[in-house]
Formats: structure tokens, sequence, C-alpha cells
């Protein structure tokens, strides 16, 4: 038993967000910080962490809570004492050292780190004797120093189908905690466990600290399957997994940046010749888990891709997840059909740092990219392509400054790519009122008056035309009024052609202006003949004006004569007639 007053003090010296932070990535709300839980599926964050309270909690599916020690055990699978002993070095508080009377009250997560890292030593040895030698020619061969082989922990697994199993039987390990791990597998006729990995080069797959939730295991020829892993375990799922980051954490901090590679070799050979902030998914698609992991070291990850691999497109999708959470994503390409591992053994570390300093923001790159393939005939579709990307960008800054750079290379209006983001980010601040609610107050003259802001918006010459010929009391919707009066102090202090962007900014709380300048902006965009547009809708104002007037004044004419109001009724028909003669003229 570990004494109440050492867990106190564990917990008086730790504060449970800067732990929490250390596995997932918090975001302030409010006195609190939230997350996506850990512990069950979610897209939006129902998991809470209370720094005045010391607690966490989650308020979706699984309803799990309690203090930093209590998070420990859940997301590291741990029992309570090994949950404590983590967190009192973390606190820097020596615990008693203490025997356990028998190895089995341990949780089964730390006994499988255990059988691992015995199975990575028998299978190390074994490259190492003399039956080895074949496998360790191969890792030669391949480029791999006796010192990087050790560092790695590499080894081979023997051409047999029991030898791990009788190792374990010699050592008195328990069968079925080799079965757990994965490294045996019971056979089907009954006759006992066969060995998973055979006749392989093993790679230990370690976790961020160093201990081994799985191995990967390489076969030496062209068989298939090219590599067999650990299967999933209470320590191990492959998508949880940034292959090499307890080796690479400090050098990806020092540098700033992660260099994201796909396969153990890629991680290993860079390593090996100088390249030390390198980490691989191994294979996978990158997964919320493994940005995790790099965000707590870094903001940029350099992602380097064969120039012509088939999944490029795939992959850059897969992207996103970077971009959402707050990375900043860029691309190294290498010539078509080289690795990070073929590139540096070929072209050395310069070389290699040669690509991944020219590598491209992500945003060009994929835009590059798709303009190839479409082509800018396709403008549509590419802005299709490239919009939900920029959709997920954190940053407001950056995404509107990505916006803008793609209508740049479009050649289309800036405002008209905010409303077509406004289309694929519904809470995009440009896009406020749903399309419902404007269709129905849509009448012909609001309609006008949205048309002829537009034009306004699109160039100040405009503006003004419509200021001098038509006036801006004209206008009745309060709305466009209102936009067109910020119109009148913009272009007053701007002569440029307006930055529709840095007009809104100064909306951010009026829904409703912010939704007529978005309307305004679609119609002004289909306009072909700007200037007759112009013309038409000022005559269209005019006359619905006049009519608004003459509705107007029928109703109080209506009224007078109802009350018998024989000089205001004189009044009122001597305005009406006014404005007959006025359109007849
Ligand atoms: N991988 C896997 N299972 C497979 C194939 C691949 O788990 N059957 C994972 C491994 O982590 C591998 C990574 O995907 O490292 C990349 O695969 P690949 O590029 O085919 O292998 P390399 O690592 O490049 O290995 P090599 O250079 O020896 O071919
Ligand atoms: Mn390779």
């Amino acid at each position: 038993m570990i004494p109440q007053e050492i867990i106190d003090q564990i917990l008086d010296r730790l504060d449970i967000v800067e732990v929490i932070s250390e596995y997932i990535p918090l975001k302030k709300s409010g006195r609190n910080f939230k997350a996506c839980c850990p512990f069950h599926n979610e897209k939006t964050p129902s998991f809470v962490v209370s720094p005045d309270k010391q607690i966490f909690h989650c308020f979706g599916g699984c309803a799990i809570g309690g203090n930093l020690i209590k998070f420990i055990m859940k997301h590291e699978n741990l029992t309570f004492p090994e949950a404590v002993r983590i967190a009192a070095a973390k606190a820097g508080i020596a615990l008693p050292k203490y025997e356990r009377p028998d190895g089995e009250s341990n949780s089964l997560a730390s006994r499988l780190y255990e059988i691992n890292n015995t199975a990575t030593a028998f299978y190390q040895n074994f490259l190492r004797s003399p039956k080895g030698k074949g496998a360790l020619e191969y890792l030669k061969k391949r480029g791999f120093s006796s010192d990087i082989i050790s560092e790695f922990r590499i080894g081979c697994a023997p051409d047999s189908w029991e030898s791990f199993r009788k190792y374990c039987e010699s050592k008195k390990i328990s069968a079925e905690l080799a079965r757990k791990a994965g490294l045996t597998i019971p056979s089907e006729k009954g006759k006992g466990d066969y060995d998973r990995f055979r006749k392989r080069i093993t790679f230990p797959i370690f976790n961020e600290r160093g201990n081994i939730s799985g191995l990967g295991a390489r076969v030496m020829d062209n068989s298939l399957p090219k590599y067999i892993n650990s299967p999933e375990t209470v320590i191990y799922s492959k998508s949880n997994v940034l292959y090499g980051l307890n080796f690479s954490k400090k050098s990806i901090r020092a540098e700033g940046y992660a260099i994201l590679v796909e396969g153990y070799m890629d991680v290993i050979i860079p390593y090996q010749y100088g390249v030390t902030n390198v980490v691989a998914t191994s294979g996978t698609a990158l997964t919320s888990r493994q940005v995790d992991l790099l965000k707590k070291h870094a903001n940029t990850a350099v992602m380097v891709f064969d120039a012509d691999s088939a999944g490029v497109a795939a992959s850059l999708r897969g992207l996103d997840i970077l971009i959402e959470n707050g990375l900043n994503v860029r691309i190294a390409t290498l010539p078509e059909g080289e690795d990070p591992d073929s590139f540096v053994r070929e072209h050395g570390k310069e070389g290699f740092m040669k690509e991944i300093n020219a590598a491209k923001d992500l945003f060009d790159y994929k835009l590059d990219l798709l303009l190839e393939k479409k082509g800018k005939s396709d403008i549509g579709g590419v802005a299709d392509d490239m919009l939900p990307t920029i959709a997920k960008v954190q940053n407001a800054v950056v995404q509107s400054d990505y916006l803008k750079k793609l209508a740049e290379r479009l050649g289309v209006h800036e405002a008209s790519m905010r409303y077509e983001m406004g289309k694929v980010k519904p809470d995009y601040s440009y896009h406020y009122a749903s399309e419902a609610k404007v269709d129905v107050e849509v009448t012909n003259y609001r309609s006008s008056e949205l048309h002829l802001l537009g034009l306004a918006l699109s160039a100040k010459r405009v503006f003004t035309l419509i200021q001098r010929e038509l006036g801006l009391h004209m206008f009745r919707d309060i709305n466009v009024k209102k936009v067109m009066d910020m119109l009148e102090r913009f272009y007053d202090e701007n002569d440029e052609n307006i930055n529709v962007g840095k007009l809104m900014s100064r909306m951010e709380n009026d829904a409703d202006a912010g939704s007529a300048v978005v309307q305004a902006i679609a119609k002004a965009e289909i306009t072909q003949d700007i200037d007759k547009a112009v013309q038409d809708c000022m005559i269209c104002v005019k006359k619905e004006n006049r009519e608004e007037k003459l509705k107007d004044l029928t109703s109080q004419l209506k009224k007078a004569q109802a009350s018998h109001d024989d000089t205001g009724v004189i009044d009122i028909l001597g305005k009406i007639n006014k404005i007959h003669k006025e359109k007849v003229a």
C-alpha cells in the first residue's frame, strides 16, 4: 500500500491540466479545458478537465471521471500503484521501494511490456548468434550499421515454429501471456502454441517512453506478407503508434518539426545518417491519435511522399487531419520509386535535407496537384477540392490568407471564394443566415438593393455611381443601408477596391448585415454587364420606392377620408399626383 500522505503530496505537486496535456491536447474553454474524449470515439469534445477542481470528466458516451492518477490508469491500462508510480516520477517524489509478493498482480499492460522486452532480447541474441548470420548479412547489405542495429534493438526470429514458445517454457513465462501478447498463436490441432514471428527480421515497436508495445517483422526475401506485426493488445494499436518517436522526440523539439515517413526502414536509415527527427506512421493513414502524439513536440510536420505514389491523392485527404488539429503541414517529394531509406543511402543526409527544406506548404502542394490534374478550366472542381481542406484550418488568419491565395490563383473574386466557403463550412463567419430564411424574405426590391450592394462592393467606381445617381437614402432594407453606409466610410478611407474580408470583420456581431453581404456578393458575381445591371437595378429601386410611397400615401389617404380630415386629404392627394407626374416625366 502506498501511504495516503504520499499520494496527497503527489497530487499537491502536479496539475491535472499539465499531466493530461502530456497525453492529449487540451483546449481552454472558459474556466475549464476541453478535448475529444480519449476513452470513446467522438467528434465534438465532451471531455472536460477542471483546473479548479483538479478532475476530469467525460460528459459524452463513457461518463468516466476522476483525478490525474485515475486518468493515467485509464489511459495507460495500468493498476493503481503503477499509475501512482508514474505520477510520483512526474512530481519528482521518491516512492519507497517495495517488492510485489508475486508478479501476477502487475497489470496486464506491464506484463505485456515485459514479455515483449523478453522477446526482443531473444531475437536480438539470435541475430548475433551463428544462426543469425544470414539475417545480419541482409541488414548489412541494406546499409544498417552495427550500432543502429543495437540502438533500435533489431533482431531476427529463428526459422522455427516453437523456439520462442520453448524459450518461454524454459524461463517459466506463462504461455497465456505469450499468447495474449500475440508472440505465440494457439495451434488448431491443439498441439500447443506456435511462434508468430518466424524467419523474419524483428523490429520492436516502442511507445513514446521507450517501452516495447509490439513488434514488426520483415521477411528477408520477396515473399508475402512483407511485414507481420503484433496483434492489437491493450498496449498496442497500430494506429496509435508513431514508430521512432521515443528516439526522435528530442530532436523533433530541437528542430521544431517532425519528418513523417511511412516505414520502419525510413526511420532507421535516415536516423543512422543523422536525420534524427523522423517518425513513421507504419504504413497506415495518419490517425488523430498519432497527430496528438506529434503535437506534443512540434507544430510542423514535413511529410515525405514518393512523387508518383498512387496513393498521393488519397493521402492528401488524410492530411486534413493534421490541419484540423492545428499542425502546419509541408510536403516533400522524392523521385518516383524512392523512399527515404533508399534516398538517404544514395544522396546522404545533405541530399535528403535539400528535399526536406524544399518541402511545399500543403496548400500549394495540393493546389498544384489539382491544377495539374484538372487544369485551369475546371476552376469549380479545384475549388471544391480545396475548400474542405481550407475549412479545417484552425487559425482564422491563416485560413483567410489561404482563401485569398486560392482566389488569386484561380483568378476569381475573393469575395465569391468566401461565399463558396460558407457553403462548405456553414459556421463560417461570412455565411450567417440560413438560405431558407433569406429566400422567403427576398422581394423584388430587396433583390435589386442587394444586387446593387454586391455591385458596389466590387468596385469603388460603381459605388460612387450609385451614390451619385440614386443616393444612399433610397435604400430601404436596413441591412443593405447599414452596409452601404459602412461602404461610404470605407471608400472614403481607401482608394483601392474593397477588401470584403476586412469590411466583414467589422460586422462580426451583426449576423444580418453579414448575411446581406454574402447574398449581395452572390448576386453580383453572376452579373455579365455591370453598368447595365447598375442602371436596371437603380430604376427598379426607384420604381419600388415610388410604389412603396404610393402605397403608404394611399393608406394615409384612407385614414384621412375616414376621419373627415379634409385638409389632410387634399394634402395627400397633392403628393400622390406629384408622384404620378414624376412617373410620366
Ligand atoms: N507495413 C505493414 N504490413 C505490411 C506492409 C507494410 O505493417 N504488410 C507497414 C510497415 O510498418 C512498413 C510500412 O508499412 O514499414 C511501409 O511499407 P513499405 O513501404 O512496403 O515497406 P518499407 O518500410 O519501405 O520496407 P522495405 O524498404 O524493406 O521494403
Ligand atoms: Mn522501403
